[in-house]
C-alpha cells in the first residue's frame, strides 16, 4: 500500500524494457503512490512486447517512440496529454546504449558512427525530451523532469567506455535545461547517480558480476537496488522535494564518498 504521494500526478515514463528495468519498477511505484502516466520505449523494444504487461498492471497505455526522433517525441508528448487530460507533472528519462559497448569495442578502437549514437540516445535525447516538453507546452508548473546516471561520469570505470561521455553529457544537461525550466515553469530537472543494478541495460557492460560485487563491498549500504531506486524517483516526483533541481544526486549507499573499506583490504590480503 502506498501513500497516495503522486496522487492527481501525471507523467510519462520512458524506458521499462522488462521486470528488471529501473522504469519497471518506477512505474509499478508510481502507480501504487496514485500517478497516472503514459508508458513509452522505442519501437524496436516494444517487439518484445513486456512493456503491454506492466500497463496492463499499472493502467498505464503505451506510446512508442524513438528518444532521438523529436517527431516521435512531439507526438508522444502531445498524445499524452490528450490521453492524461491535461499537462505532465513528471518525465522520468531512464534511458541508455552504447553500441560500442555493446558490440565489445576496445576504447582505443571505437566507430565513431557509433559514438555518435550513443552520444545521442543516452546524452543528448534528454535534451530532445525538455526542448519537445517546452515545445508542446507540456509541462505543469512545479513539474519534476529526472533522468539516470552513472558515477562513470566523473571517475574513469574502463568498460563503461564511450558512455561515460554520454552520461557527462546527460548531466550537464540537466544543469543547463534546470535553470532555463526552473525560470520559464518552476519546474525542476536532475539526474540520479545509480548504483550497479542487475538490468539488461547494466549486463550489458564486461565484467559486471565481478563489478556489481566489487560495488557491493564498497559501499557501506551496500548496493542501491533498482526497488530503492524507484523509491527516490518517486519522492523526486513529489511535493516533497519541490526546491531540488540542477543535482546530480547521489544514490548509491554511499559508494561515491568511500576510499576503501575493510573488505576490500581484506580481500586484498588474502
Ligand atoms: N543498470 C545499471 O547498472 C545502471 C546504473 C546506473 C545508471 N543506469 C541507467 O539507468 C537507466 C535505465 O537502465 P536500466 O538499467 O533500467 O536498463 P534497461 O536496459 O532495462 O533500460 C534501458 C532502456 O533504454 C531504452 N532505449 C534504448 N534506446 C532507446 C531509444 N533510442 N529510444 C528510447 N528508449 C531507448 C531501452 O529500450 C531500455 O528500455 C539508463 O540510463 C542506465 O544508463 C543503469
Amino acid at each position: 500500500m502506498g501513500n497516495n504521494i503522486l496522487k492527481g500526478k501525471k507523467g510519462i515514463i520512458f524506458g521499462a524494457l522488462d521486470e528488471k528495468s529501473i522504469a519497471w519498477k518506477t512505474a509499478l511505484k508510481a502507480h501504487e503512490e496514485g500517478a497516472t502516466f503514459v508508458l513509452t520505449n522505442a519501437p524496436i523494444a516494444m517487439r518484445m512486447g513486456a512493456i503491454n504487461e506492466l500497463a496492463k498492471k499499472c493502467n498505464a497505455q503505451v506510446i512508442p517512440a524513438d528518444a532521438t526522433s523529436i517527431e516521435d517525441l512531439t507526438n508522444l508528448f502531445e498524445q499524452s496529454m490528450e490521453i492524461l487530460g491535461g499537462k505532465l507533472d513528471f518525465v522520468l528519462h531512464s534511458i541508455g546504449m552504447s553500441p560500442n559497448v555493446r558490440k565489445g569495442k576496445e576504447y582505443g578502437d571505437l566507430n565513431y558512427d557509433w559514438f555518435m549514437k550513443t552520444l545521442d540516445i543516452s546524452g543528448i535525447s534528454f535534451h530532445k525530451v525538455m526542448q519537445t516538453a517546452e515545445k508542446t507546452d507540456a509541462m505543469n508548473e512545479w513539474g519534476s523532469i529526472l533522468a539516470l546516471t552513472y558515477i562513470a561520469a566523473q571517475r574513469v570505470f574502463p568498460d563503461y567506455s564511450d558512455m561515460a561521455q554520454a552520461k557527462s553529457v546527460l548531466e550537464s544537461i540537466a544543469r543547463s535545461y534546470g535553470q532555463r525550466f526552473g525560470k520559464l515553469k518552476n519546474v525542476r530537472v536532475n539526474t540520479i547517480s545509480q548504483s550497479p543494478t542487475m538490468t539488461t541495460a547494466g549486463s550489458g557492460v564486461g565484467g559486471f558480476d565481478v563489478f556489481f560485487d566489487y560495488a557491493n563491498k564498497m559501499s557501506p549500504l551496500g548496493n542501491a537496488s533498482s526497488e530503492a531506486c524507484a523509491e527516490y524517483i518517486t519522492m523526486m516526483f513529489s511535493d516533497y522535494t519541490r526546491m531540488v533541481t540542477m543535482q546530480n544526486l547521489m544514490h548509491d549507499g554511499g559508494f561515491s564518498s568511500t576510499g576503501i573499506t575493510e573488505e576490500i583490504i581484506g580481500e586484498l590480503t588474502k
